[in-house]
């Protein structure tokens, strides 16, 4: 099970967002597998990443942050960020086709979320999605998935249909769920 020592609100360092970096991929993978143990399905990132019309981005602390525990230490230096995976802290992927945007990939590892970088994430795709002149972009949540829908809706996105059953460890149904942009 994932680290989920809650972090007081305000307190971690700033969140940037930047492209996805073929070293970014293992950082994501453990993000990916403590977020859905039960999963064999995980995502081939330095696949992804060179199809010519994925999308993919990190949220990254600017600052250095130590292993974070109960009593949060933050380092005060500033590091090499950009060229240095150790900082992130969740991510968001998805296809451009056309003119959608498919999501296919969308986690803040555990222990920092509720302190703003879904919102942050989700933003930067569909500012992204905006420069490229995509039309619409696309996802599927389970159905019992609170804080994404909740996280999606507050963007505008709406329900545009479901697929029955669609995961079959729980039977769950999938919401398709869409943001049309103008
Ligand atoms: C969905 C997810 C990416 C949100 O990331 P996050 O960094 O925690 O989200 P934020 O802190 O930016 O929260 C933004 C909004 O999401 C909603 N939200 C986030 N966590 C929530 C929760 N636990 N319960 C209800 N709503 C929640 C709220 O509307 C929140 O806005 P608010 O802060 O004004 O209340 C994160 O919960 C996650 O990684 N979940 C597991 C993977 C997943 O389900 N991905 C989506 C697949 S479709």
């Amino acid at each position: 099970m994932a680290n989920s020592t809650k972090i007081p609100k305000d307190s971690l360092p700033v969140n940037r967002v930047r492209n996805f970096q073929l070293f970014d991929q293992e950082v994501c993978l453990n993000i990916q597998r403590n977020t859905f143990p039960a999963s064999r399905l995980h995502t081939d990132f330095a696949r992804e990443i060179r199809k010519p019309n994925s999308i993919y981005l990190v949220a990254y602390f600017e600052h250095c942050y130590e292993e974070l525990d109960e009593t949060i230490k933050l380092n005060n230096y500033l590091c090499e960020c950009k060229t240095n995976a150790k900082n992130v802290s969740g991510f968001i992927g998805g296809w451009n086709v056309v003119d959608e945007i498919q999501i296919i990939d969308f986690i803040v590892e555990e222990k920092f979320r509720g302190h703003g970088i879904g919102r942050l994430l989700l933003n930067s795709l569909i500012e992204l999605a905006c420069s490229v002149k995509s039309k619409l972009i696309t996802l599927e949540v389970r159905a019992s998935n609170m804080p994404a829908i909740n996280l999606y809706t507050k963007f505008g996105f709406k329900v545009c249909g479901s697929r029955k059953n669609y995961y079959s460890d729980k039977n769950e149904d999938a919401l398709l769920m869409d943001l049309e942009i103008n």
